[in-house]
């Protein structure tokens, strides 16, 4: 096994009951959650091509990323470690790695952005859309780049708790949603908003003045919608399997975008991505950039250093797959997957 591999077994090894069972569960019966995954993904490598030089480097937004892949967000880092969200974006800092921010993070924005990270702000919108003006101020203040908008999330949907006490029962207040006004969740209006359109794009770029990705799509007609209202991006997810239990898996959705909207508009996808060769299936497939959800939560539990080690074992793991694949860059690994099958 390698290091990477047994990251979530030596975890689960010393992660309190409650925190293991929120960042592991998926909604419902665990459908979609346990189905994720690229080993069904086969390549087509080439051969007979120069590997000596492999680069990693991309373009995300128009922004040079050292790889091509990002931290997604999560909630409660600082249940997985104290250091949490700061840990991670230091250990992204050095990977020259995106970080993707929760809205509902325990650290101060300012914080975040003062390890230098580069660093994307993730939001729920609210029923009152203008409640979300102060919070989104302060990610713009603190250097956030980019506003990824999670639409997969009009109410939370039900997860089954194994044990007595599950996180909400035991979690410190402090680590969660520091970047809010006091007393937020209380204000009418406040409660997540069920009713997001497309019109929801163009106000978040406006009060934020930045690029916005749409994250949790799954099918290309709505891709096209996103990319029509004016996103930058779409990112293919089914939230790790922790919202519409069912959802089909991530591999089969991913083609399905790429071909609707990858011609306009960045197209990144999330879900089950544990491995170089993860990594390089979604490429093959089409994404611009991969997430990493579970993974880096796992590796957190190591605090800084855990995480620094999970981005140079991925890019141990993914210049050897790409060396194997006849790739020396991004563009060079699309299109050698054959699919598996579609939605
Ligand atoms: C513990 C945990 C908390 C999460 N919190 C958020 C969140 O606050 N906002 C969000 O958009 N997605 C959230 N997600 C979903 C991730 O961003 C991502 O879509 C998913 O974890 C990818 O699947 P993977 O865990 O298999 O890599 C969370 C996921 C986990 C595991």
């Amino acid at each position: 096994m390698t290091w990477l591999a047994e990251l979530e077994e030596r975890a689960r090894a010393s992660l309190t009951a409650p925190v293991l069972e929120y960042v592991a569960t998926g909604a419902r019966e665990g459908v979609s959650a346990r189905e994720a995954g690229w080993a069904d993904v086969r390549f087509l490598p080439h051969v007979l091509r120069d590997v000596t030089d492999v680069s990693l480097g991309t373009t995300l937004l128009g922004g040079e990323a050292e790889v091509p892949w990002g931290v997604a967000p999560s909630t409660l880092q600082r249940a997985v470690h104290p250091e949490g969200e700061v840990a991670m974006a230091r250990a992204c800092a050095a990977a020259g790695s995106v970080l993707v921010v929760s809205s509902n993070a325990g650290t101060p924005f300012a914080e975040i952005g003062a390890t230098g990270v580069r660093w994307w702000l993730q939001a729920y919108l609210p029923a009152d859309r203008t409640l979300a003006q102060p919070m989104l101020e302060r990610a713009v203040a603190a250097g956030a780049e980019a506003v990824v908008l999670t639409v997969d999330t009009p109410v939370v949907a039900t997860k089954y708790a194994a044990g007595e006490q599950v996180i909400w029962d035991v979690v410190d207040p402090q680590l969660l949603r520091v970047n809010f006004d006091p007393g937020y969740d209380d204000r009418p209006g406040a409660e997540k908003a069920t009713d997001l359109g497309p019109h929801d794009l163009g106000w978040l770029a406006e009060v934020s003045g930045l690029p916005v990705v749409v994250k949790g799509v799954l099918r290309g007609d709505d891709a096209r919608r996103c990319a029509q209202a004016g996103a930058s991006a779409v990112w293919v997810s089914n939230h790790g399997g922790r919202q519409l239990d069912r959802a089909v898996r991530t591999s089969a959705a991913l083609a399905g975008v790429v071909e609707e909207v990858g011609a306009d508009v960045d197209v990144y996808v999330d879900g089950g991505v544990r491995s170089g060769l993860d990594v390089l299936a979604a490429l093959a497939l089409g994404a611009d950039a991969v997430f990493l959800g579970r993974l880096p939560l796992w590796a957190l539990v190591e605090g800084e250093p855990g995480v620094a080690r999970m981005h140079a074992d991925l890019r141990a793991e993914v210049t050897e797959a790409f060396r194997l694949g006849g790739c020396r860059t991004v563009a060079d690994a699309r299109g050698i997957a054959v699919l598996p099958e579609r939605p």
